[in-house]
């Protein structure tokens, strides 16, 4: 079924308090069944949002492929159906065409996203303006756009506050520059590239992030004809085009989803397979998840994870820029150890408050304290089933998998912020074995 996607959607189907969908619904879950099963890992939501911003650049059809049913990948349809181009679901493919021609970004679904900054580049690129509010999302910390501004600014962009509206304008255009990112921010790395692939000249990034979602998206642009190199390390450059085609493409799939399985699987027990997705990408999961007493199987893409006996603490872990811990799997393996026997703690070097499910741990009975940007967990606790509320994405999909491993039930509400980046998370849950029901208050 072809689905477009209008700007309506988003006042008539997600509201912010809700933190996400309308009819997202509360879910039950009830504790103490072990998983089984096979999960078919999809595109990575961190890496669509920017190939959509991509397809700004791109004057053929782009259809990206195994793309889930995401909330926040419906917003970014709607971003791109505002500013006038066509963006169509073809069931797991989304189909994009036609040219921009506003430079005004809609607010609603720009202020539900982070990523919606990303859209800017490519409209400077495309029409030498572009207007935002200021993005919205998970709130795990500040989040500023500094390093994009700076960034920009160095390709000859002016940026301004008018009201509530972001304003940037290239008024000689986009030029090339030598640009060296105090930290390597994923966003801003994004915003550069996006921006470089059609600047005049060549543009050399420095100190850019390295993450797989990074990599992805210089292949996306290589394929409609730009001049990428060297992304995937902390030195890209890019010489720019006037203009890029489209292409057929299936990008990186979601090593945080399957982190996320990995998760459910070592709270919960049993056996899990996560299909379709390199292990490489979150061997940092893979291999704490085996010191807390997981066995970890890897194929090339493949890895099946499985737990039957006792789970231990990890003792002290840190989240790092790619290729270390990511901070999206941090409150995830926090939930993995509320569960084990003997204590272990997680720090976020990333943002300042990653571990907003620690309230709802705390009041399944968990022994849990944060300190700065600090997890930790003391055994002792029993998890028992009780009401909690998702804090944000990935504190909301960490709360299921504590529920997973609780006595008795857990309500789970807010679950439109768990729906940005887990497409139908209960049924998947479900599929595996778990108890886990969708009620709607
Ligand atoms: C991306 O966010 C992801 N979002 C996040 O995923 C992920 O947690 C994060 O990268 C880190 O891996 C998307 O890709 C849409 P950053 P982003 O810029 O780009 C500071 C999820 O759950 N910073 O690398 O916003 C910032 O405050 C989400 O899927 C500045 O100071 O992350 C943070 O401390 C949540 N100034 C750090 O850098 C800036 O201009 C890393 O942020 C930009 C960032």
């Amino acid at each position: 079924m072809n689905r477009q996607i209008s700007p309506a959607v988003h006042t008539m189907g997600y509201h912010g308090q809700n933190g996400g969908l309308f009819m997202a619904g509360d879910f039950v879950i009830t504790g103490g069944h072990p998983l089984e099963g096979r999960v078919q890992i999809p595109a990575a939501k961190n890496s669509v949002l920017p190939l959509l911003a991509a397809t700004l650049l791109c004057s053929g059809r782009v259809v990206l492929q195994g793309v889930p049913e995401l909330s926040d990948v419906d917003q970014s349809m709607a971003l791109l159906c505002a500013v006038g181009c066509r963006a169509q679901r073809q069931g797991r493919e989304l189909v994009v065409e036609g040219q921009p021609r506003s430079c005004v970004l809609a607010a609603g679904p720009a202020a539900q996203m982070r990523a919606s900054i990303l859209f800017c580049a490519p409209l400077l690129a495309r029409l030498g303006r572009a207007e935002t509010v200021l993005p919205g999302g998970c709130d795990i910390g500040a989040r500023p756009i500094d390093l994009h501004r700076k960034g920009l600014e160095k390709m000859g962009v002016h940026s301004f506050f008018a009201g509530d509206r972001l304003v940037l304008t290239a008024p000689g255009g986009l030029h090339g520059a030598q640009i060296t990112l105090d930290f390597p921010s994923v966003g801003a790395t994004e915003t550069l590239l996006l921006a470089a692939a059609l600047a005049q000249g060549e543009t050399v990034l420095r100190g850019a992030a390295r993450e797989p979602e990074i990599a992805d998206l210089a292949a996306f642009l290589n394929r409609c004809g730009a001049v990428v190199q060297g992304a995937g390390s902390s030195t890209v450059r890019v010489q720019g085009r006037r203009l890029l085609t489209g292409c057929r493409y299936t990008p990186v799939a979601d090593r945080i989803a399957a982190a996320t399985f990995a998760c459910a699987c070592a709270a919960a027990g049993g056996r899990v397979e996560l299909a379709g997705c390199a292990p490489a990408l979150y061997a940092p999961v893979l291999e704490i998840l085996e010191q807390m007493g997981c066995r970890v199987q890897r194929g090339q893409d493949a890895a099946e994870v499985s737990r039957y006996g006792k789970l231990w603490g990890a003792g002290k872990v840190f989240t790092g820029a790619y290729p270390g811990l990511a901070t999206d799997a941090a409150p995830l393996l926090a939930a993995v150890m509320v569960c084990a026997q003997s204590g272990s703690s997680v720090e976020d070097v990333i943002f300042e408050r990653r571990f907003g499910c620690a309230e709802g741990f705390a009041a399944m009975g968990a022994r849990v304290r944060v300190r700065g940007r600090q997890f930790s967990a003391q055994p002792g606790g029993v998890l028992r089933g009780t009401e909690v509320t998702a804090p944000d994405l990935r504190g909301g999909a960490a709360l299921v998998v504590a529920a997973l491993a609780a006595k008795g039930k857990t309500r789970v509400s807010r679950t439109g912020c768990i729906h940005r980046g887990y497409a139908e998370f209960d049924r998947e849950l479900a599929s595996l074995g778990a108890q886990i029901e969708r009620e709607i208050r």
